[in-house]
């Protein structure tokens, strides 16, 4: 054929090496939620809602307010903030999220396909920012708290809501992550990330937000509950809602999977024979406000 001696010995290296190139975390991020999308409601949102009450009231009246969202998921959020007067701006990595966010609020609120470590906005823009769930899906959670911090008015309120590290009993992600430890292989590979409860830890996330331009943070516990469907809510999570850990279950053999998916439907099991309805899934909320330098 004739087009590989046209690139020549070295071009052909180069386009090996593009094809071999191993992914990075964003882009296993960026992909997965464009797999997720479709199912995202039906999934994660049922728990990611319970944090919106909170974060929403942590900004107090919303009415006029120019909201910036990160990671806007599927725009329950912002359908919300609009509801109560608000300007909403969402920001979101998945153009299949943005394409949904933009169907569920079609006036008051606008969706752009972006980045939260590289923000298409001017400086000192909005008035509050708020993240529900997004950080630990960032590849640069420090550079996405720069950018907040620089489309922040002075005195602004940055808002967002994370997963503390899992108990390994009695809670949702707790009893995956002691499924998987039982019975993953955890060296296949993943690719290099920041853990994601980093920002739960007040020794790494006061430093971090404190240098980012933050004052004034404090914290809040949400007891939110993960809503059972069926013995398969678990299962059906990793596969189809969760981008990090379908990324450890999919490198597994068939066999290691097998026994993930029956460990995984066992802890549920034994909810659902207590009468349970839901698993305890905590969330955290940070709340800070943006530091004015005085120049004099
Ligand atoms: C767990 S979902 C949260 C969605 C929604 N905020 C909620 O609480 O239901 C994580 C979202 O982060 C988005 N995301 C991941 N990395 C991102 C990035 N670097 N910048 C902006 N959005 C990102 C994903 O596309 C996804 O919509």
């Amino acid at each position: 054929m004739a087009i590989w001696p046209a690139i020549g010995e070295s071009g052909l290296r180069y386009t090996v090496e593009i094809l071999m190139a191993p992914k990075t975390f964003a882009q296993y991020e960026q992909e997965g939620w464009q797999r997720n999308a479709a199912t995202y409601d039906a999934i994660d949102l049922p728990t990611t809602c319970q944090a919106v009450t909170p974060i929403l009231n942590s900004l107090g009246s919303l009415q006029d307010l120019p909201i910036l969202e990160l990671a806007s998921g599927t725009g329950y959020l912002a359908a919300q903030a609009v509801t109560q007067g608000a300007t909403i701006t969402g920001i979101d990595i998945s153009p299949k999220m943005v394409e949904i966010a933009q169907q569920r609020v079609p006036v008051g609120a606008t969706f752009l396909l972006g980045d939260a470590s590289d923000l298409p906005f001017e400086a000192e823009q909005f008035d509050a920012v708020v993240c529900s769930f997004g950080f630990p899906h960032f590849a640069d959670p420090q550079k996405a708290l720069q950018e907040i911090a620089r489309v922040l008015k002075p005195d602004g309120v940055l808002t967002f809501s994370i997963w503390p590290e899992p108990e390994p009993d009695n809670s949702f992600f707790g009893l995956i992550q002691k499924v998987c430890q039982t019975y993953a292989d955890l060296e296949v590979g993943l690719p290099p990330a920041p853990p994601s409860s980093a920002l739960a830890d007040p020794a790494i996330r006061d430093p971090m937000i404190t240098q980012a331009g933050f004052k004034d943070i404090h914290t809040q516990t949400l007891n939110l509950r993960w809503p059972l469907q069926g013995p398969e809510t678990m299962v059906e999570f990793i596969v189809k809602g969760s981008v990090r850990t379908r990324m450890l279950y999919e490198r597994q053999t068939p066999a290691v999977q097998a026994k993930i998916r029956a460990g995984l439907v066992e802890e549920t099991m034994a909810y659902i024979r207590n009468g349970k309805k839901s698993i305890p899934c905590p969330g955290m909320l940070v709340i800070g406000s943006k530091a004015v330098v005085r120049m004099d």
